[in-house]
């Protein structure tokens, strides 16, 4: 009988050995930089409410709609998270954090499912990086946010982008956006997509996320929000831009941007780069002031940004820059005979306790062949102990880079180790 084989799923991706060091060197950066601007990190489950997340992001949105993996077990319905910042305003709310005084300002690294087709850049389970700003609506929030996002990616060298700016209003632009734009699309909707003709009456707004090629034309001469933000939101756009050119943070006007979930209010925002094909959106973001309130809190603004890591990844490769080191070990022990194995598996312990890395052969290869294997593993020194070196109390210790040998006690050694 043939074996079985068995695969990952379509659009989820192991993230192997190889590639590892280069996701850790960029958490690290995260990690670093959010710690900078005194973000405090949150992390929430994988599995979510399927009623949470249709809540917050919008019964009509592609999200919802046709990317949510839901199941049910029992009488409960679980999805898992396809964005986090739902779920991180659920858990505001259901800790009560505005009790620990002041904005909370949170940020996350972790995996997001959509069932999306997968192509370049775009995956079933991917990873976001992304910070939350709950309980302010003052444009610093916003811009504290944007600036946060962008010099993760300057840190890197990802200079190579795009911000693209909008403000979608609040509820009352909303409105007089929102019947302009159906007088504007009413006389042409029979000639739209299905899609775009459900959105018509409970969301036009969505229409001008459509992707559909029969829409475009309508889309591309329909009124602009910024016509029909009313004085508070404009005021607050007017800041929003101002304190950008103050940080001399560059970005363009996109009167058409209006992100993919439900929950945006005035401040929207992407970053997008020419570097990544099709799926060109590093990250992005914006204000949502009334997800509180709608998840069962009290009225409470907000804003926030996500970015994607692949994407982020593979921007990386386009550029030539590198995360990680490349792989290495500082110490390994090459050995002849059981007796010298012994030796270094007991030895190990003491080279790693200085603070250094070490290994030693698993398989009882040759000298030769575990010699190879420590130019492989690109180890910096080779310890080799034979029978002779045992009987002598002095090793031979390897710099591999010079190719120089001394013969040392294993006392001296350990103390060369330590000043390299
Ligand atoms: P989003 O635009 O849906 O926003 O996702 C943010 C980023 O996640 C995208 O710009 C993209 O880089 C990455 N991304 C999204 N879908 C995929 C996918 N299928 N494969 C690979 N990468 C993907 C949000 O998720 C909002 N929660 C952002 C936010 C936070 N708004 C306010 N606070």
């Amino acid at each position: 009988m043939a074996k079985p084989k068995y695969t990952s799923h379509v659009g989820m991706v192991d993230i192997l050995p190889d590639e590892s060091p280069k996701w850790r060197a960029l958490e690290e950066i995260i990690h670093e930089e959010a710690a900078k601007f005194n973000f405090e990190e949150i992390r929430t489950p994988i599995m979510e409410q399927t009623e949470l997340i249709v809540r917050g992001i919008g019964q009509l949105t592609d999200i919802v709609s046709k990317e949510i993996f839901a199941f049910e077990k029992g009488d409960s319905h679980y999805v898992l998270r396809p964005e986090l910042t739902a779920p991180v305003v659920r858990s505001y709310v259901e800790h009560h954090l505005d009790q620990r005084g002041g904005s909370q300002k949170l940020y996350y690294i972790g995996p997001m499912f959509r069932a999306e087709k997968p192509q370049k850049g775009r995956q079933r389970q991917f990873h976001q990086f992304g910070a939350e700003v709950i309980g302010s609506d003052d444009p610093v929030a916003d811009v504290e946010i944007i600036a946060l996002m962008m010099r993760v990616y300057e840190r890197i060298g990802i200079t190579n982008f795009e911000l693209k700016l909008n403000s979608v209003g609040d509820p009352e632009s909303r409105e007089a956006y929102k019947e302009a734009l159906r007088d504007y699309l009413r006389p042409n909707l029979d000639k739209m997509s299905d899609v775009s003709q459900e959105r018509f009456e409970k969301n036009p707004m969505r229409i001008l996320d459509s992707k559909e090629e029969q829409d475009q034309a309508f889309i591309e001469d329909a009124p602009v929000i910024s016509d029909y933000l009313n004085e508070e939101s404009q005021q607050h756009f007017t800041l929003v831009k101002e304190y950008l050119d103050d940080l001399g943070i560059d970005y363009t006007l996109d009167p058409h941007l209006v992100r993919g979930m439900d929950y945006y209010t005035r401040t929207a925002f992407e970053l997008t780069s020419p570097d990544l094909g099709s799926q060109d959106a590093l990250a992005g973001g914006g204000r949502y002031d009334l997800l509180v309130e709608e998840i069962g809190g009290q009225p409470t603004p907000a804003v926030g940004f996500a970015a994607g890591m692949e994407r982020l990844m593979i921007a990386c490769e386009e550029l030539d820059i590198s995360l990680a080191d490349e792989k290495s070990v500082d110490v390994y022990f090459v050995t002849l005979g059981d007796a010298a194995r012994k030796f270094a598996l007991t030895h190990l312990p003491k080279v790693r306790e200085a603070g250094l890395s070490a290994t030693m052969d698993y398989k009882g290869r040759s000298m030769k062949a575990q010699m190879k294997d420590a130019d492989r593993e690109n180890a910096r020194y080779a310890i080799i102990i034979g029978d002779n070196e045992l009987a002598e109390g002095k090793y031979s210790l390897r710099n591999m880079k010079a190719s120089e040998e001394d013969s040392l006690t294993f006392e001296k050694i350990l103390s060369k180790l330590a000043g390299v």
